[in-house]
């Protein structure tokens, strides 16, 4: 079985960066919005400010009310827009209910959207153009992983669990554009294991803890589990110091004789989203000093 090592290969991406910001003397800026206290949401951009500071990505952060109207975010959005020291913009998802996600993705400038997330880069994604606009960091950061183990998906038979603006579906896409057979499965589908046990690659990203066992799978699947669940360790629900474990959508245990190979989690997927987004921080950075 092949240990998919995401954290390794995340270094070396941050390494490869840190020394493109030395040598061209590059001042790579990224503006951060994150919105009310989601605990999840806070550990997720402390980590990526810290990835940022730790190769020389200045970051430029803003913390928004729970309750922020929004045309106020909007107004964040467009002063970051015009920020020349910022190059990406990053607004840390899920925003709250009262707010059209969507339409505040599309008001950031496209040539800052290192998320991928406004309309028109994945519009672009859609059509498989050429254009050098950004594709969403956890999909883009799979797909790197694959390459870089050198698993080619064309004619293969893929399934993507989860159908998610943030992963599934620009997943499904990527996929498609690389030639692959591609099956979205979700929360309505009929028959899970129908799907998944014909499949060469499973890639998982539905949030449900250890949902994918060995009785779904047929024999050397290649598994990429997108998953970061929190769970407790300790059964005792009334226990003061609650321990956690972060486990994927994948019971590693119980499928790791019949893989080909799988991405553990932590250090699978998740460290390549984070060094995605410094990749494109940096690539928004270089055009916009072609630019001036
Ligand atoms: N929330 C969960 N994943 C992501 C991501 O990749 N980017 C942003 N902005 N928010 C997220």
């Amino acid at each position: 079985m092949l240990l998919i090592d995401g954290k390794t290969v995340s270094n070396k991406i941050k390494l490869e960066l840190e020394e493109i910001i030395k040598k061209d003397n590059l001042t790579p800026g990224l503006g951060i919005i994150l919105i009310g206290d989601r605990e999840d949401s806070k550990v997720y951009v402390n980590m990526k400010k810290k990835a940022c500071s730790k190769i020389g990505i200045r970051n430029i952060d803003v913390k928004l009310d729970v309750d922020v109207r929004e045309d106020s975010l909007i107004k964040e959005v467009i002063r970051m827009n015009e920020n020349d020291n910022i190059h990406g913009i990053l607004i840390q998802l899920p925003l709250p209910k009262h707010i059209n996600t969507q339409n505040v993705l599309s008001k950031v400038s496209i040539k800052k959207d290192v998320d991928g997330f406004h309309s028109c880069s994945m519009g672009n994604l859609a059509l498989n153009t050429d254009s050098k606009y950004f594709a969403p960091c956890t999909p883009e950061g799979c797909m790197e992983l694959l390459r870089r183990y050198k698993i080619n998906v064309e004619g293969k038979n893929v399934v993507v669990i989860g159908k998610s603006n943030i992963v599934g579906m620009p997943l499904s896409l990527m996929l498609m554009n690389k030639d692959a057979t591609v099956t979205v499965c979700h929360i309505k589908t009929k028959n899970l294991k129908m799907h998944t046990k014909n499949a060469d690659i499973i890639f998982c990203a539905c949030g449900v803890p250890n949902l994918i066992n060995k009785e779904y799978l047929k024999q050397d699947v290649v598994i990429i589990d997108i998953g970061i669940n929190k769970i407790p360790i300790n059964e005792q629900h009334d226990c003061k110091d609650k321990k956690y474990k972060i486990v994927g959508d994948v019971d590693f245990e119980d499928v790791k004789e019949i893989v080909s190979a799988i991405t553990p989690v932590p250090g699978g997927v998740g460290p390549m989203t984070i060094a995605t987004l410094l990749k494109h921080t940096v690539e928004a950075c270089i055009e916009a000093n072609k630019e001036n």
